[in-house]
């Protein structure tokens, strides 16, 4: 099994068990499998339909302009012979419209560096920088960026670029932990630039998540656990998707309820599951700005810029470390 395999079979266990919840969004990018007609463990596939098919999805093109309008200014941070390591980079889309015009104004840029679960992305970024910059040295690595962070004490001068709002896949507690540990690892001059969604609007975040196409990305994990996990006597069909927004946590939650009652074996474990039981797959954390920052200073950053899109929804941090 890969490391990926062994998290993934972890954390389905874990979830199903009801020991654990909010811990899937890792497993929302599959590739489908060509030899399957049209394989539904596609969520690559739903998540592009998702960004351009469900016109409130804002985030996305919000993102993108904010990062184009303000890509110098951001870049103005980064230190001269910089090592940019990249979380999660994404789609060649979100690449060549979010992180290309980013690195294009930082001003003697050592190197690159994309970390991702998704080899197709690394390998995208890889072949767009090496022809829109040459100059620059790319290494990709293949790994989960929340578990390997100490990857980034490899690299003499660490600047971690994490757009996309994948930070508020985290549950609060998990980002003050991945606060907590990236800071010392940045220490002395690094920095980390991230995006963060800070709507509090209820109608706006029902338009983004709840018209189907996050439901369609949100239950390809249920496919994707049926064809790469070892389970047996699973029915995936047999969820829907309930959007749940708690204003009190600033929370978006991916649910997934169980349609029927079923038993299967996943990984020679029993496991049986009631009609009607909710499962917490994955959340969305919408932080205001004064909040993320709160929770940056309890755990060692200093944030020494924010840039907010018009729309004063998406917004761009940029913390320091403390010294
Ligand atoms: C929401 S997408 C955002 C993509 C891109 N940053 C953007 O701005 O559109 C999340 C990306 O992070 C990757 N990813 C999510 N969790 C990860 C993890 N724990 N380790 C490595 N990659 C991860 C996914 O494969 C995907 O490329």
């Amino acid at each position: 099994m890969t490391d990926f395999q062994t998290s993934f079979l972890s954390d389905v266990k874990s979830l199903f068990l009801q020991e654990q919840e909010e811990n899937l969004a890792p497993y929302l990018y599959s590739t489908p499998n060509p030899d399957i007609e049209n394989d539904p463990a596609n969520g690559e596939g739903c998540y592009q339909e998702l960004i351009s098919q469900n016109l409130n999805y804002y985030l996305y093109k919000e993102e993108i302009e904010l990062i184009n309008n303000k890509a110098s200014q951001i870049a103005a941070y980064v230190p001269p012979e910089s090592n940019v390591i990249e979380f999660g980079p994404g789609t060649d889309i979100a690449f060549k419209n979010k992180s290309l015009p980013f690195l294009k104004e930082i001003k003697q840029l050592k190197s690159y560096v994309p970390v991702d679960l998704c080899q197709t992305y690394l390998d995208q970024s890889e072949e767009i920088l090496s022809r829109e910059l040459p100059e620059i040295s790319v290494e990709k690595i293949n790994t989960d960026f929340i578990k390997n962070i100490d990857l980034i004490k490899n690299f003499t001068k660490p600047v971690v670029f994490f757009k996309g709002s994948t930070i508020t896949n985290l549950s609060t507690n998990n980002c003050l932990k991945f606060f907590e540990r990236i800071s010392p690892q940045l220490q002395p001059d690094g920095i980390l630039i991230v995006g963060v969604d800070s709507n509090q609007n209820e109608l706006s975040l029902k338009g983004a998540y709840d018209d189907g196409k996050m439901a369609n990305l949100t239950l390809s994990i249920l496919y994707f656990i049926n064809r790469d996990l070892p389970v047996s006597g699973f029915d995936p069909t047999a969820f829907n998707y309930e959007f749940n927004w708690v204003a009190e946590t600033h929370c978006v939650e991916h649910n997934v309820r169980a349609t029927k009652d079923q038993d299967f074996i996943l990984d020679g474990v029993p496991i049986n599951i009631k009609s009607g039981t909710k499962f917490h797959f994955l959340s969305s954390y919408k932080y205001p700005v004064d909040y993320f920052q709160e929770l940056a200073i309890k755990s060692g950053l200093k944030p020494l810029d924010y840039f907010v899109h018009q729309n004063e929804r998406m917004v761009i941090h940029v913390l320091g470390v403390k010294n």
